[in-house]
């Protein structure tokens, strides 16, 4: 593990600045951690994965905060494709823009699959691709898109990855094509996907998310979240930016 951690990492420094100026943008993600919080069980030991950048201190209540890279937020310095726990020790994992960073998600669920108690929970909250995202993510955004991709086949530097590698279509092709949700629930059948749902519809892209700027005061979020929520159930498949996925284990 040794040789995977960055102490310092000027890429979660970036992300902290940008969380500290832009209140808009914190009120977005307090709406996701609650999100996240509601589809875990009650109490137990939560782990989050990827919580390097420290934003969920005071949202979501993880016992236990990992990362592949060092921070003063972070107990536990691991990688999540070879999870530091016992069989059985966990009742939730929670990652939030982390499964398009792994160069091998067959590997990280399986080994969810293996850490959860029974009836233990995964939320995942990732980049969501609908043909409007997909112009912003593909055009404008310096994280790879490829839709080509097999979610479940490992990237060539999966075992020593930078942990900004990504494609950030792995959740969407997972868990919105049949091919790949049925081949990953071949490879680990103890993992049964309780909820999908298409999240963020203006909210999030007009923060700017972590870029330098916004066109959207902070007094502006809760109404316009209350707005997306009545409209997600028919535009999200065409114009939602981000899914949140719930799996269980058996
Ligand atoms: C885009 S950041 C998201 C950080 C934070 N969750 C947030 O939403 O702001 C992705 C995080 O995942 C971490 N990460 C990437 N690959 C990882 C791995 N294999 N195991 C554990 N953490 C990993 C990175 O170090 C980084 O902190």
């Amino acid at each position: 593990m040794a040789g995977l951690a960055h102490g310092g990492d000027p890429r979660l420094a970036a992300r902290r600045a940008a969380w500290e100026r832009k209140p808009a943008l914190r009120a977005v993600y307090a709406d996701y951690y609650r999100r996240m919080t509601d589809a875990l069980p009650d109490g137990g030991v939560w782990l989050e994965i990827g919580a390097g950048s420290g934003h969920s201190t005071g949202l979501l209540d993880a016992r236990l905060r990992m990362d592949i890279l060092e921070s003063p937020w972070i107990d536990v310095v691991g990688d999540a494709q070879r999870l530091p726990f016992a069989d059985e020790s966990l009742d939730g994992i929670a990652l939030l823009d982390v499964l398009h960073h792994l160069g091998d998600p067959g590997r990280f669920f399986e080994e969810a699959a293996r850490a959860l108690k029974p009836g233990g929970r995964i939320v995942l909250l990732d980049p969501g691709i609908t043909p409007l995202s997909w112009l912003f993510y593909h055009f404008l955004h310096e994280e790879t898109v490829d839709m080509a991709a097999d979610p479940l086949a490992p990237a060539a530097n999966a075992d020593d990855n930078d942990p900004f590698e990504s494609n950030q279509a792995i959740p969407t092709l997972l868990f919105k094509r049949e091919e790949h949700r049925i081949a990953l629930s071949d490879r680990v059948p103890a993992l049964k996907t309780v909820e999908r749902r298409w999240l963020s519809l203006f909210a999030y892209p007009l923060t700017g998310g972590f870029k330098r700027w916004t066109l959207l005061p902070e007094a502006w979020v809760a109404p316009l979240l209350r707005l997306e929520d009545r409209l997600l159930p028919f535009l999200g498949m065409w114009a939602a930016w981000r899914l949140l996925v719930v799996l269980e284990k058996r």
